[in-house]
């Protein structure tokens, strides 16, 4: 009890020290808080009941002596700045009495405040009397540190450590007073803790008596600390308060060993074909990835990069289960993976019986196969026509239409890349079968005509064309057919000039039999050449010399034809005449014109007449003639 009473009574005197002992009744602040470089003010206030007769302030000097040093004297006459002091050209005193409250102050103003004015400054008011009254403030100096720097440990740090391992630095410069250091993963503040988490600070004072603070984290990393921001905050003092800045967030690199690994296929997600290529790809769920080996049936593969295999033009014996083994040197341990792998095929189609020669009405059944590993689709055709959409095809009486190319076609549905198709040859044996000579065009300038026949059998006939000239009876030369081979027969065309009448035979033979088709060929005229024209197609060469027919009775049956259609053509005219003049006839120029318009569009036509002959085209000619001059 006693012993609380005394305290307080010691604390209490020791506050009044100031006032009580001396006459003077001065009070000043204890501590006045500046930043550096900045200005101070220092109250010194004192109570008396007419203005101090003289004011006196001191620094006391820093070290051991404690020695007080003045540094400003004023009274009635003098404001004096010592010179030679710290303080001379830095401080100014400003002085104010009110005599109604009987209250005065000086007020110290210290400009640039240096590192060197953190002490004491005394302030001695002495009234008329000479009595006098003293009071002290300290000085706080403060400087607000730069921004602190966070720099993380560039190597990864193993989980694996027994003890914690720095994982970064902070430093934060020129702080007074001593700024403090706290370090944060993800906005919780860590403490150092047993085993777990060491903090190491250095601090140094610079000669300027500003603080550097060093502060090195160290924690016994987790694999989940990878993920984790680390940053370090620092705390200082400014005057009246305190404030804080962070740095930058960093992370760290985490080694941790591979206790899985996993196994990718590139390209993903689809179905392996023979000749593709494809990558393995192993990957370990460590850090950093491990070292890795590829098996594949028992046998170590090379691979070009760490963890990645690359399989070209891949096989089916490329197919089943890859092996992935990971071997992490530091922990010594070790993981593994697996993948199988399935590599489709599409085998070449096997067709039964291939190529088939069938006797007429025979049957054939057809098998078409293709070994895969998926499932398959197959259809036949012929003529691009779809016969079946099954691998049987059966073939009943076979005739001439079932001869030709058979294909089988057999896809993967599921990989539309692989497909097969295979083509075979059935042909019918029997005698040749013709059905017609088919006739082309006549070429208007030559006058050839090109004749093609067609013999379906088997074996392949050969074709024999004959040539007998009508009026003749005469063979003609045939000029050398040309043959074409195709599934089911033979065609054969040849060129023949058509200026008389021609039977054109076409045979075809082979062991079985020969047939024989005929076809007459009408000749052909050119009407709307003139006689030198036509006389100069007579002169080109040949390779079937034009005939001159003989004049016989057929000719001269057609010349008195035409001469009785002119003899009827002349009593027409002239009825038509008779008619005319006597106007009973109307004729208006319309009726002219389309006389003319007529026989224009006949200009233009080739007309094919019973016997080819240059006499006869002169004649229409001159028809054509007299029907003209009316209109000119
Ligand atoms: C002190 O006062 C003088 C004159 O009024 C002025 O020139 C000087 O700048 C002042 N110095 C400070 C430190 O306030
Ligand atoms: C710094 O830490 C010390 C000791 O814990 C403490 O006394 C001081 O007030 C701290 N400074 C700041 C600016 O928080
Ligand atoms: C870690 O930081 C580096 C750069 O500082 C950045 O590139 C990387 O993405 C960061 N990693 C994570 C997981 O945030
Ligand atoms: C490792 O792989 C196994 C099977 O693939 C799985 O069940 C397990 O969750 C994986 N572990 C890790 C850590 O990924
Ligand atoms: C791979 O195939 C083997 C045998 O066919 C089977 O035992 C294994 O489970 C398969 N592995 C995977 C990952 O599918
Ligand atoms: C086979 O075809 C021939 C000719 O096409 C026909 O006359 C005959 O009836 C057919 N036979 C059968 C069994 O269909
Ligand atoms: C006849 O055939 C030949 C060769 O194919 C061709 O050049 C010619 O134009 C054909 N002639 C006629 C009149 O079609
Ligand atoms: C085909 O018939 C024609 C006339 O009918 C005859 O001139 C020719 O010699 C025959 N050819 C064969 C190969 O029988």
């Amino acid at each position: 009890m006693t012993l609380r009473y005394i305290a307080l009574l010691v604390a209490g005197l020791s506050v009044l020290t100031s006032k009580t002992w001396a006459v003077v009744d001065v009070s000043m602040e204890d501590r006045v808080e500046v930043s550096l470089k900045g200005q101070a003010m220092i109250p010194c206030m004192y109570k008396l009941k007419e203005s101090a007769k003289m004011i006196v302030w001191f620094t006391r000097l820093p070290g051991r002596d404690q020695g007080r040093r003045r540094i400003y004297y004023y009274d009635d006459q003098n404001a004096i700045i010592e010179e030679g002091s710290d303080y001379a050209g830095r401080i100014n005193v400003t002085h104010s009495y009110e005599p109604q409250s009987e209250r005065g102050s000086a007020i110290l103003i210290i400009d640039n405040v240096q590192m060197s004015d953190q002490r004491e400054f005394i302030c001695i008011v002495h009234d008329i009397l000479s009595d006098s009254g003293e009071g002290h403030t300290r000085l706080q100096l403060f400087n607000s540190p730069s921004l602190p720097v966070i720099e993380r440990t560039h190597t990864g740090v193993s989980v694996n450590e027994e003890e914690p391992s720095k994982v970064a630095d902070c430093e934060v410069n020129d702080g007074y007073p001593r700024p403090n250091i706290t370090w944060y993963k993800d906005r919780f503040p860590l403490q150092p803790s047993d085993g777990d988490i060491k903090i190491m600070e250095s601090v140094t004072i610079k000669p300027s008596g500003l603080f550097t603070v060093k502060s090195e984290l160290f924690i016994k990393v987790e694999r989940t600390d990878e993920d984790a921001h680390f940053y370090c905050e620092v705390k200082y003092f400014v005057p009246g308060g305190v404030k804080m800045t962070e740095s930058k967030k960093i992370n760290i690199t985490v080694h941790y060993p591979t206790t899985n690994v996993t196994l990718y296929v590139n390209p993903p997600d689809r179905l392996i074909k023979e000749g593709d290529t494809v990558d393995i790809q192993c990957e370990g769920n460590g850090n950093p990835q491990p070292v890795f080996t590829f098996t594949h049936k028992e046998e170590e593969l090379e691979t070009k990069e760490n963890g990645m295999l690359l399989l070209e033009d891949v096989k089916r014996s490329n197919s089943g289960t890859y092996e992935c083994q990971a071997y992490d040197f530091e922990t010594g341990t070790g993981a593994e993976g697996s993948i199988n792998i399935t590599v489709h095929y599409l085998d070449h189609i096997v067709v039964t019986p291939e190529d088939t020669v069938l006797d007429q009405g025979q049957d054939l059944i057809l098998t078409c196969n293709a070994l895969s590993s998926l499932p398959t689709y197959t259809a036949w055709y012929k003529d691009d026509m779809q016969l079946v959409e099954r691998h049987v095809l059966e073939l009943h009486n076979a005739s001439y239409d079932t001869a030709g190319m058979y294909m089988c076609e057999v896809i993967v549905p599921s990989l539309p890349d692989l497909q097969e198709r295979k083509s075979l040859q059935i042909s019918v044996r029997g005698k040749p079968m013709i059905s017609e000579i088919t006739v082309s065009q006549v070429n208007k300038a030559d006058r050839f005509v090109n004749l093609t026949c067609y013999a379906q059998g088997y074996p392949f006939p050969t074709i024999t064309w004959t040539l007998v000239d009508e009026q003749s009876g005469k063979p003609v030369p045939v000029a050398e057919a040309e043959n074409q081979k195709i599934d089911t027969g033979v065609f054969s065309m040849i060129s023949v000039r058509a200026t008389s009448q021609l039977t054109a035979s076409c045979s075809a033979a082979n062991e079985l039999g020969t047939v024989n088709v005929s076809h007459k060929i009408e000749a052909s005229v050119r009407v709307t050449t003139t006689t030198t024209q036509a006389t100069s197609t007579k002169g080109t060469g040949l390779t079937v010399p034009p005939k001159q027919p003989p004049k016989g009775g057929g000719s001269g049956v057609i010349i008195a034809v035409i001469i009785i259609c002119l003899l009827l053509i002349a009593i027409l005219g002239s009825v038509l005449y008779f008619l005319y003049k006597k106007g009973k006839l109307p004729c208006g120029r319309s009726g002219k014109q389309d006389f003319t318009k007529e026989k224009a569009s006949k200009d233009d036509i080739v007309m094919e007449m019973k016997s080819g002959k240059s006499e006869e085209a002169v004649l229409l000619q001159g028809i054509n003639g007299d029907k003209k001059s009316p209109t000119e």
